[in-house]
């Protein structure tokens, strides 16, 4: 699979609860790990033995050292990963709270350099890749062209709308599937539902598929063809970084390699739950022989 996405370092702190405004809290030591949306997926992928590649753009900074050599480790391709000299990689300010749950705050840096010019540069991998892979934390021009030329290549489009924002509608035709979580789904909806309600609605409104993702909940895909529920296995959440990441790289893989939506989402509810399992995004992701049994 290609990733057309960012990479940021994750700064983590662990907190017994948020500073409300004005307020001063005490918390972990800081930890510095590999981290942004598009190099989760791509080492995701890689770490479940599939072939990943990216798309991306870091700055000449020690960060940007960090996460060429941690997605270097993994076997990610790295041909396509621009450096931007002086502007700072991307980071991601992160808290997690005692039940693992976690705030992110994402300073894009370099991935906001991200544009038309390095997807024509790319073009070559993207029309090779059984599956292209978005996530919102880079430029919608860059998302539009890639999508654009992978749907035009017969590739298939999976895009994460992370963090929520709108979507042009000749984008969101080319999904397949849109991933969102509930809050996601409740954005592009206008308003909460259940997921499988959400789903169904979500996949009459344009994306060829749909899959609403709930955490422990599981995950609702939708197409032409229904609606269907999908459990997620019992894991005990240590932190939730990068577990939608995890679950989305693994379903890409998955219907790269001729799965049905619903096979390659059972396979991926897998993969999203052994990385809660330990801290970090990257830092938590599995092996084939680390995933828990459904
Ligand atoms: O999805 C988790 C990721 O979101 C973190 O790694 C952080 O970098 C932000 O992009
Ligand atoms: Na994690």
């Amino acid at each position: 699979m290609a990733v057309v996405g960012s990479l940021n370092a994750d700064l983590v702190v662990g907190v017994e609860r948020r500073p409300a405004p004005g307020e001063t809290v005490l918390g972990s030591d800081l930890a510095t790990h590999p981290g942004g949306k598009g190099a989760n997926q791509a080492v995701a992928a890689a770490r479940l033995g599939g072939r990943a590649a990216i798309v991306g753009r870091v700055g000449d900074d020690g960060h940007g050292a960090l996460l060429r050599e941690a997605l270097a480790a993994d076997g990610v391709d790295l041909a396509h990963l621009a450096t931007t000299p002086g502007v700072p990689t991307g980071v991601a300010l992160i808290t997690v709270g005692p039940d693992g749950d976690n705030s992110i705050i994402v300073s894009p840096g370099a991935n906001a350099r991200l544009g038309p010019a390095d997807v024509e540069a790319a073009r070559a991998l993207i029309e090779d890749a059984a599956v292209v892979s978005f996530q919102m934390e880079v430029p919608l021009p860059a998302v539009e062209a890639a999508a654009g030329v992978a749907a035009r290549a017969g590739r298939r489009v999976v895009l994460n709308l992370s963090p929520a924002a709108p979507v042009p509608d000749g984008l969101l035709a080319l999904c397949d599937p849109l991933v969102v979580n509930e809050h996601e789904a409740a954005f592009l909806l206008g308003g909460d539902g259940d997921p499988s309600r959400m789903a169904a609605e979500l996949a009459g409104a344009g994306p060829r598929s749909v899959a609403v993702t709930a955490g422990a909940g599981g995950v609702v895909v939708a197409d032409g063809g229904g609606a269907a529920a999908i459990p997620s296995p019992r894991s005990e959440a240590v932190d939730t970084t990068g577990a939608g990441d995890a679950f989305t790289a693994a379903l890409c893989l998955r219907l790269a390699r001729g799965d049905s939506l619903r096979d390659a989402a059972r396979y991926a509810t897998r993969a999203g739950a052994a990385a809660v399992r330990r801290p970090g995004a990257q830092t938590s992701f599995p092996t084939p022989a680390e995933l828990p049994r459904l």
